[in-house]
């Protein structure tokens, strides 16, 4: 069976324009993701992975090519449509985990399905069992401040799955973490994606690219897909 195409880009370009100042941070950027994989997009600061990310996730428009999403062209999204998308096709996890401090880990997670109307006692019982896969479920009524920044992050994470989203997208995610608490993050979204969800992951976080399927390297802007060791294939 042919595994559903989730992400597909085409001859992406973006140029920002500051001033006269001209900075070309995608170049010609062709990537195409399929359904439960995880990737890594990898690249020194600078390279354009956040900027990548961004149009991929319908937050930024790109200045030439195309973007799909699930199949749905996005360019061609009216802005209460791609709004939609982003809201239940897309969750986002960040560097910074992005939560708000005075609500309880069970509260930031119930929040995305509150702005999208769910019940109280569905989003209750779903943010309940969100938050008992990243295993936190001795946590749920703990702030931000009183969890270590690794429970912080699953937060994040069980928070961007609340809309069942079929693609989750992670700028940095390890990056505030140690390191064995990041291997420990890493393996959630291997096993998020071995759900089905497709992950993709950009940073410059060289653990990554261990444990993703397939690993791109972004640099200055070009996109390239690195070959597997010869060691990973015999
Ligand atoms: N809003 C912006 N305006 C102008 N230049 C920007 C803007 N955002 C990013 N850039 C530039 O685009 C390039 C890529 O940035 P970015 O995508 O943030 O890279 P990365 O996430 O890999 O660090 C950099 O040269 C950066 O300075
Ligand atoms: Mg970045």
């Amino acid at each position: 069976m042919v595994s559903k195409e989730i992400v597909r880009v085409v001859g992406v370009e973006r140029v920002y324009r500051a001033g006269h100042e001209e900075v070309r941070a995608l170049r010609s950027v062709d990537l195409t993701v399929h359904q439960g994989k995880m990737i890594a997009l990898m690249g020194r600061s600078g390279s354009g992975k956040t900027t990548l990310l961004n149009i991929i996730g319908g937050l930024d428009r790109p200045t030439a090519g195309q973007v799909w999403i699930g199949g749905q062209l996005l360019s061609q999204l009216p802005d209460q449509a791609l709004t939609e998308l982003r809201r239940n096709q897309i969750g986002f996890v960040f560097q910074s985990f992005a939560l708000i401090p005075v609500l309880s880990a069970l509260e930031n997670v119930e929040l995305p399905m509150h702005i999208a109307g769910v019940p109280r006692g569905a989003r209750h019982q779903r943010a309940l069992d969100l938050l008992h896969l990243v295993g936190l479920t001795k946590r749920v009524h703990h702030r931000p401040f009183e969890l270590s920044g690794g429970e912080q992050q699953r937060v994040g994470i069980a928070r961007a799955l609340a809309n069942q989203p079929s693609l989750l997208l992670a700028d940095e995610p390890t990056g505030e973490l140690d390191s064995v608490t990041g291997l420990q993050i890493l393996k959630l979204f291997l096993r998020i994606a071995s759900d089905g969800v497709t992950v993709v992951i950009a940073t410059h976080d060289p653990t990554v690219s261990e444990i993703a399927h397939e690993t791109y390297d972004l640099v200055d802007g070009v996109l390239g897909l690195r070959e597997p060791e010869l060691a990973e294939i015999v």
